[in-house]
């Protein structure tokens, strides 16, 4: 007889005790309401959606641990309790692989002995890490809450640009990634830096379907020639940073191998250039790391996180992915690191970091989150390394690819981490739909208004081809998106979205094309814009 492992279906890993119901809402309805919004995805009401993909960001089920948490969410104004176990948990997280304090478990079992609390949480002290404890958190700050990623970036980036200035005027500054995601790259820009990006040169590569459980060719790494050519071309001092992101939600969630977290590391170190992680779904690419890279099999996932982050000098993370939290975010670097030595000129650039934070989203202690959501945060990060969420979530993923697959519909493949991409320019092979006719916006109107579910355009639309020049162009792909909240959707939901997607497919002559009609000069418009269905007759 199989065992339970060898039956080639997952072991179920929870069982949801609250539900929503649906509403049962009309195309006609549906047909309205878009018009009234102008067709924009973002702006459309989730209450009236039957299945939303727009985004797996804050928009998983927490668990009942996380809720057990949020209850001790303290709200003081300073120091709140939750703030010291988020910082332990982060330790936990990124730098202790297989031996974690859950500290946590002091303010979950109610711990009364003082002694200990002071000892073990609200005085000890850390330095060297990731996150600095006690007096060297207050003289050399290097971890930062923030509401959301984006915040993180602006922290980040606001802060360094003054600095490259005061370094060496003249020059442009780059910062190259294998993928940036839009807020990071409009983050970056926003500050006068240039934006690069350095996709696997074998992203677009066919992929059989059939074998996404044996192998799989991280295609979101780093272009690693691409990376050097660039440090050459346009010289040291003028690469502040390099940024891997992992999973590389801008290249179709692929995640990225350790052996080219190991190469970037080893590039940096050559030229001595800080080496950071946007770590948005930092614990789906350590999966695919022990599913699919030779050495990491029998390793924990909290292992080989450990292994990924102690080759870079910080990270900025949005705590919303990974299907982590509802909300939550941050910035990380090794104390006394790279980045540490290189942007502290005048002033210790933590101070600098923490005087901003302080001005743009609250005291350190609570960084813009209330004590509640920090709570539940920490527990999160517990929940998410847990191999069999993982594993779960992984297989639900790649089942929905499959699916499509097997229908003709042209997917990227291997299936991502959170997310599975449609490859517009295939999908609309054999019509008359040109890159900037936006068919993919098209497509995720058609799919709102016929059948209620909602994904998004991650493509010339979304990184404004138009505005763009041929160089920078190529650096667009273009795809349409179908996120997976965690633990929200069951086979149900997938099955009604592949066959309306399928029937869509079949139907493509009848997707419009579609026109800016307000608003195509702003910034970050996708989330902005008014558009319009060009609808044949
Ligand atoms: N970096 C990556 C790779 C992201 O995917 C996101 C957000 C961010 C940074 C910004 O984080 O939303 O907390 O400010 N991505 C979401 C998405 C919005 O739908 O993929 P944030």
């Amino acid at each position: 007889m199989k065992s339970q492992n060898e039956l080639g279906v997952p072991v179920p890993a929870n069982k949801p005790l609250v539900v929503r119901t649906i509403k049962q809402v009309t195309r006609e309805q549906r047909e309205y309401v878009l018009k009234k919004t102008e067709y924009s995805m973002f702006s459309f009401p989730a209450d009236l959606i039957f299945v939303d993909f727009l985004s797996d960001s804050g928009s998983g089920t927490m668990t009942d641990f996380q809720w057990a948490a949020l209850f001790h969410g303290d709200e003081s104004y300073g120091r709140n309790k939750g703030y010291y176990v988020l910082l332990d948990a982060i330790r936990d997280t990124f730098e202790r692989g297989d031996t974690p304090n859950r500290s946590i478990n002091l303010i979950l079992s109610g711990e009364t002995d003082v002694n200990k609390l002071m000892d073990e949480l609200y005085v000890t002290s850390f330095e060297g890490g990731f996150v600095n404890g006690g007096t060297h958190q207050l003289t050399r700050p290097n971890a930062f809450i923030v509401p959301q990623g984006r915040c993180a970036e602006h922290l980040l980036f606001s802060t360094i640009a003054p600095i490259l200035k005061q370094k060496n005027k003249d020059i442009i500054n780059y910062i190259p990634n294998n993928g940036h995601f839009d807020t990071t790259e409009a983050n970056i820009v926003a500050n006068g830096i240039q934006a690069v990006n350095l996709f696997s040169t074998n992203l677009m590569d066919d992929f059989p379907y059939d074998e996404m459980d044996k192998r799989n060719p991280f295609k979101g790494n780093m272009d690693l020639k691409g990376l050097e050519d660039l440090i050459k071309e346009k010289g040291v001092d003028s690469i502040p940073l390099i940024y891997v992101t992992i999973t590389n939600n801008t290249a179709a969630g692929q995640p990225v191998s350790m052996k080219n977290i190991k190469e970037v590391h080893k590039i940096a170190k050559k030229y001595d250039i800080p080496f950071f992680f946007d770590a948005c779904r930092f614990s789906e690419n350590a999966n695919f790391i022990k599913e699919f890279e030779e050495g990491y099999r029998n390793r924990s996932i909290l292992s080989i996180v450990q292994e990924m982050f102690s080759y870079v000098d910080g990270f900025t993370i949005s705590f919303k992915k990974d299907g982590l939290a509802n909300i939550g975010g941050g910035f990380f670097f090794r104390d006394k690191g790279v980045f540490h030595k290189k942007f502290s000129i005048d002033e210790d650039i933590g101070i600098k970091l923490k005087e901003k934070q302080i001005l743009t989203f609250g005291n350190d202690s609570y960084g813009g989150m209330s004590g509640r959501d920090i709570m539940a945060l920490a527990a999160g990060l517990y929940e998410v390394v847990k191999e069999p969420y993982l594993y779960e979530r992984k297989i639900q993923v790649r089942e929905f690819a499959r699916k499509l697959a097997q229908n003709g519909i042209p997917i990227l493949l291997p299936a991502g981490g959170h997310a599975v991409y449609i490859d517009m320019d295939k999908f609309f092979e054999g019509t008359d739909m040109k890159i900037d006719d936006f068919g993919g916006v098209g497509f995720t109107i058609e799919l709102l208004k016929h059948y209620g579910i909602r994904s998004v355009e991650l493509g010339p639309f979304c990184f404004e081809w138009d505005k763009k020049t041929p160089e920078q162009q190529k650096g667009i792909l273009n795809l349409v998106r179908l996120a997976m909240p965690r633990n929200v959707y069951s086979a149900s939901h997938i099955d009604y979205a592949v066959a309306a997607i399928t029937e869509l497919y079949h139907n493509k002559e009848k997707i419009p094309k579609v026109k800016i009609s307000r608003g195509a000069e702003l910034r970050l418009r996708h989330f902005q814009t008014g558009l319009q269905p060009i609808y044949k007759n």
